[in-house]
């Protein structure tokens, strides 16, 4: 079954999080995610679907200012989080190392993880994809709870989307690298979702502007049907 899951980023206080959950129709046949803002998780869970965070600490509790640590998601409810989005990466200083010790920490703590790696314009232009996915790859842990998304930077909310064909290449690399799902994400929308979502080496997506949507994000969610 393939897997989609919605990254809403900074978008969705408590109230617009609960309004798009009573108003999607989520398909059968496909596993669906939620990725809401820390001040929304509460609220989304449970109410029907998976809850995950868009990021996590890998201390357990501490002089952390501004982070949230697994145990404290696990106590609501939450299944699972993204970690080392490219914005984390580009915005916030994070790190292969703060990948890894992030991912290590939500797996121990019993949290899924989908784990985000990618290159940018300039090291595509530089011919540098390839080391680049498997620097990033390397520093992610082995473990079932697990999946990877390949975002390549220069898709993320340009409405530039990776061809099949480039996207199924990339999935390929790095399914050589580690043995997981691995999900598209880069300006995923209804309109090419099907042909994404059917490459075999593409399990799933991760949606950053078109999961904001109930029907949006449906109609993504029923393409990977
Ligand atoms: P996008 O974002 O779908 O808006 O390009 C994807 C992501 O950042 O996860």
């Amino acid at each position: 079954m393939k897997l989609v899951a919605g990254n809403w980023k900074m978008f969705k206080g408590p109230a617009e999080t609960v309004a798009f959950l009573d108003e999607l129709e989520p398909p059968a046949g496909v596993e669906i995610v939620v990725c809401p803002a820390f001040a929304s998780l509460a609220v989304a869970v449970g109410r029907g679907l998976p809850v995950y965070a868009q990021n996590v600490h890998w201390a357990e509790q501490g002089a952390f200012t501004g982070e949230v640590s697994a145990p404290m998601l696990r106590e609501l409810g939450v299944e699972g989080a993204i970690v080392g989005h490219s914005e984390r990466r580009q915005l916030f200083a994070e790190t292969d190392e703060t990948v890894r010790m992030r991912c290590a920490a939500a797996l121990e703590a019993g949290l899924r993880v989908i784990a985000c790696v990618g290159e940018t314009e300039a090291e595509r232009e530089a011919g540098e994809t390839d080391a680049v996915l498997r620097r990033q790859v390397a520093a992610i842990p082995r473990h079932d709870a697990l999946v990877i998304a390949y975002e390549p930077v220069w898709a993320i909310g340009t409405g530039k989307t990776a061809t099949p064909e480039l996207a199924q290449q990339a999935h390929e690399t790095i399914k050589e690298l580690h043995d997981t799902r691995v999900l598209y994400g880069g300006s995923v929308k209804p309109e090419n979702a099907a042909e994404l979502l059917t490459q075999p080496a593409v399990d799933g997506a991760l949606v950053g502007g078109a999961s904001l949507e109930p029907e949006s994000f449906a109609a993504i969610c029923r393409a990977a049907t």
